[in-house]
Parts: structure tokens; C-alpha cells; sequence
């Protein structure tokens, strides 16, 4: 008698490890570890795109990318199943919002010369974003390539809980590389609490510490447990 519920436990015990390792690795998988900052992996291989056509870099302009992170932000719950994006900031909020937000200084908002936007549930690594997602088709690489941009600002926002969906902006401006777009504070500007963007050397962040995603974890993982026990007493 003593035997067997000595033997029961063990069973509950090694069941309980079995669910709590399959969930844990299941959950590491869903991490999204990243180092630096992405953003400026995508000012780079654009630059390089472009040096590849013997055309000019483009200034990276941490303003011009923390304005693309404010775009993607107001872009979040419009990316479809199947990855597109249809999201269009009205014309205003990229002067009474967005450059507020940043701490961009308004005389020296500049024009903008393009846009590329992009969604995907699963994080890309930048190369891949690049290719598959912002330049995958003749009108994103032809305003890639146009001749008349002078700056780039790049930025990236995930959705909740270290979960897709994934969002990225590219913007260009053509106006006098340097003197646009300047960042009050002595070009540190506003700090920004979620996601990332080029021009700096922050790294992103998706606003949740992994302690709390862990948690949210563990107690289904205790109410089994709790449901065993009961059941095989
Ligand atoms: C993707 O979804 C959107 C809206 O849900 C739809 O308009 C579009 O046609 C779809 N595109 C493809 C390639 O399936
Ligand atoms: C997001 O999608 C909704 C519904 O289609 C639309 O009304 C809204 O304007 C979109 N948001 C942006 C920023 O474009
Ligand atoms: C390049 O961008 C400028 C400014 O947006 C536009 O007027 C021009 O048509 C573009 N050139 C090409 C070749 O697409
Ligand atoms: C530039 O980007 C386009 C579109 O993704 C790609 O087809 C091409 O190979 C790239 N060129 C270089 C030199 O990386
Ligand atoms: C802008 O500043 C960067 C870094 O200070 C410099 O490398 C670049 O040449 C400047 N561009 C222009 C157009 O002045």
C-alpha cells in the first residue's frame, strides 16, 4: 500500500517535470532575443543597396527614424493574417504628434520622400526583413534606389509579450542631409519606451521584462499539477 502511493507520486512528479519542460522549451522558442539595434542593420544593407549602384549613401538620421518608430506604433493592430499592412498616418500627425513624441525640433521637420511599411508575425532577422518583407517587389526597390533621397531613418516596434506581429518603417527624406530633423536636448531627444529605431545606439526593447512572461506560464503548469494530484488520490 505504502509502495504503491510512493509509486503514484513519483508518477505525478515526473509528469508534472515532463509538462513543465515541454512548455518551458516550447516558451524559449517564442523569445526573441536580439542584439543591438536592427534598425541600423537595415540603414546598412540599404546603404550598401544603394553604394552597390554607385549612388549615394544616405545620412542616417536618428529624428527621421525615431518619426518612423512613431509610424509603425500607430500601425499596430492593422497587420492581416497573411502579413500586409494597410496603415496610412494622417498628414497631420507626423508634425502634432509624431515630432512632439520624439522631441524632434518642427523647423526642422524636413520632406519626406518615401515610405516603405512591413508587418510579419514572426520576427526577421534584418537581412531577411529587407528582402522578404520592406524590398520584395519593383516599386519598394525603385524607391529604394531614387536618386533624390539624402537621409533614412529607420524604425521597428513588436506587438505585446515578446509576440508578433512585427512591424518596420522606412522612411526617406530629401531635404539638406544633417540640419533636418534635428533632436532637441542636444540630439538626444525623447526617449522612447518601446521598440527602436536607426541613428542610435539603444537597443530594442518590447517594453515587457521576460519574468512576467515566465510567470504567465507557470501557473497552468500548477493547475495541472493541482488536477493530478487530486484526480489519482
Ligand atoms: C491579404 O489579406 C488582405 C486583407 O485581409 C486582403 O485584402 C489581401 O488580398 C490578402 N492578400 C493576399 C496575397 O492573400
Ligand atoms: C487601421 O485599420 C483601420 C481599419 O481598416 C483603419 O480605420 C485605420 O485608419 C488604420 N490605421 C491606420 C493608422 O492607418
Ligand atoms: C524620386 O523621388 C522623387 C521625390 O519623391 C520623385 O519626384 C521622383 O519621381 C522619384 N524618381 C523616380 C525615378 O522614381
Ligand atoms: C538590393 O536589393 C534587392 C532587393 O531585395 C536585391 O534583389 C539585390 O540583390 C540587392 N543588391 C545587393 C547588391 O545586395
Ligand atoms: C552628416 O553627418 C555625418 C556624420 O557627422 C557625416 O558623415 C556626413 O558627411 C554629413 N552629411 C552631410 C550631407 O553633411
Amino acid at each position: 500500500m505504502m509502495v504503491n502511493k510512493l509509486r503514484c507520486c513519483q508518477w505525478i512528479a515526473l509528469s508534472c517535470l515532463i509538462t513543465a519542460a515541454v512548455v518551458f522549451s516550447k516558451h524559449h522558442d517564442n523569445i526573441v532575443v536580439i542584439a543591438g539595434n536592427p534598425a541600423n542593420d537595415i540603414v546598412d544593407i540599404i546603404n550598401k543597396n544603394r553604394t552597390s549602384q554607385s549612388l549615394s549613401q544616405l545620412n542616417n538620421s536618428p529624428g527621421l527614424g525615431c518619426i518612423a518608430l512613431q509610424y509603425v506604433e500607430q500601425c499596430k493592430g492593422n497587420c492581416s493574417r497573411n502579413n500586409t499592412l494597410s496603415c496610412r498616418p494622417l498628414e497631420v500627425d507626423f508634425t502634432e504628434i509624431f515630432a512632439p513624441n520624439c522631441g524632434v525640433e518642427l523647423p526642422t521637420f524636413g520632406t519626406l520622400s518615401g515610405h516603405i511599411v512591413g508587418c510579419q508575425h514572426k520576427y526577421l532577422k534584418p537581412s531577411e526583413a529587407f528582402s522578404h518583407l520592406l524590398v520584395r517587389d519593383k516599386r519598394s526597390l525603385s524607391l529604394l534606389r531614387n536618386k533624390t533621397h539624402t537621409e533614412v531613418g529607420v524604425g521597428l516596434i513588436g506587438s505585446y509579450k515578446h509576440k508578433g506581429p512585427y512591424f518596420w518603417c522606412v522612411l526617406f527624406s530629401d531635404s539638406q542631409a544633417n540640419s533636418t530633423f534635428a533632436l532637441e536636448d542636444l540630439g538626444q531627444g525623447i526617449k522612447q519606451k518601446k521598440g527602436c529605431y536607426s541613428g542610435t545606439s539603444f537597443s530594442c526593447s518590447w517594453g515587457h521584462k521576460n519574468r512576467g512572461v515566465y510567470l504567465n506560464n507557470i501557473w497552468p503548469i500548477g493547475v495541472y499539477c493541482f488536477y493530478v494530484i487530486i484526480l489519482l488520490h
